[in-house]
């Protein structure tokens, strides 16, 4: 007889035998920063969560820095948005700052600045719209603008989630010729138009305030379309490659690890975060090991990267 349950008798001997495993390292945690001062506001679906001014982000930072995970993603809430989401590209844009203030503050911390307008547009789309219509060509240079712009200030990696067609090249061109041949590009290439991204929205004041983002970002119904997405991000430039959101596209994630070589991160979105934290609150499941599956689960599935709004407890966990 086979015996599998030789391998399952003690808890070393599972641990020996464990083919997944998760590390600090390679979690990133999303971070929001807002205009103004003396701001930390929780975001109502997204418990354990905050909106912080720059003046009272320390606390938050000095806890990422002491877990051990690699770095944080940000997104800025300006005060002004405009049709043109000028904010995004401004010299002294909140995100411009924020990033200048954690790379002085933690230089040992990766900074990986969202590029897309949706925070920073009057309209709350990722393009510039005219007409009704989310202009594609319009808004690669002010994307490739906003990329430079957030380099400058230090950004170690630049991450556009504007599902644009043509913006890794237009954004990697636009680098190079400002000297920041050495700043790599993680694109979020797999990108669905998901109902899971609701409390994000909340959170960074960025739903669109007409239509939807179907015209731009991928149909889930499309498996086959992501892996050409993937491929043309990586023809363009990508450095790393991102299939969002997580859990309902394991199986994208999956084809996409098996397919290329490139680091693939994953983002478990607001949504999915809302769920399990609502869930938790309520007493129905157990967060650590609900939160800890999951997660494996996504690695078990390819993922090198994860981007997720539990990095901070599941780094705590991990030393416990
Ligand atoms: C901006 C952006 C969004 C998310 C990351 N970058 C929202 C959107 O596309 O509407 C979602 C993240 C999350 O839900 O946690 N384009
Ligand atoms: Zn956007």
């Amino acid at each position: 007889m086979k015996r599998f349950r030789r391998l399952r008798t003690t808890e070393a001997m599972r641990k020996l035998v464990q083919e997944t495993r998760i590390t600090a390292e390679e979690m990133i945690y999303p971070i929001f920063v807002e205009e103004g001062k003396n701001i930390k506001t929780p975001v109502p679906s997204m418990p354990g969560v905050f909106r912080y001014s720059i003046d009272r982000m320390d606390e938050m930072l000095e806890e990422v820095e002491k877990s051990g995970i690699s770095g944080v993603l940000i997104f800025g809430i300006p005060k002004k948005k405009d049709e043109w989401g000028s904010q995004a590209y401004a010299k002294n844009g909140v995100t411009q700052q924020a990033i200048c203030h954690i790379k002085e503050k933690y230089p040992q911390l990766l900074v990986i600045a969202d590029v897309c307008l949706c925070e920073y547009t009057s309209h709350g789309h990722c393009g510039v719209v005219k007409n009704g219509v989310i202009c594609n060509d319009e808004t690669l240079p002010l994307l490739a603008k906003m990329s430079v712009s957030l380099a400058g200030c230090g950004a170690d990696i630049i991450a556009p989630s504007d599902m644009m067609d043509g913006r890794v090249a237009a954004i990697r061109q636009a680098l190079d010729e400002a000297g920041f041949l050495h700043t790599p590009i993680m694109s979020y290439s797999a990108k669905f138009a998901s109902a899971y991204y609701g409390p994000f929205r909340d959170a960074a004041h960025s739903a669109p305030c007409f239509g939807d983002r179907r015209s731009y970002q991928m149909d889930f119904h499309n498996k086959k379309e992501a892996l050409r997405e993937l491929a043309t991000d990586i023809e363009e430039g990508a450095d790393m490659l991102m299939v969002k959101p997580a859990l309902a596209y394991l199986d994208v994630l999956q084809a996409a690890a098996e397919r290329f070589d490139l680091p693939i991160a994953t983002y478990n979105v607001s949504g999915e975060y809302a769920m399990v934290k609502a869930a938790a609150e309520q007493g129905w499941i157990d967060e650590r090991r609900i939160v800890t599956e999951n997660l494996i689960a996504m690695k078990r599935a390819g993922a090198s990267i994860l981007i997720t709004y539990h990095a901070l407890d599941m780094a705590k966990w991990l030393k416990e």
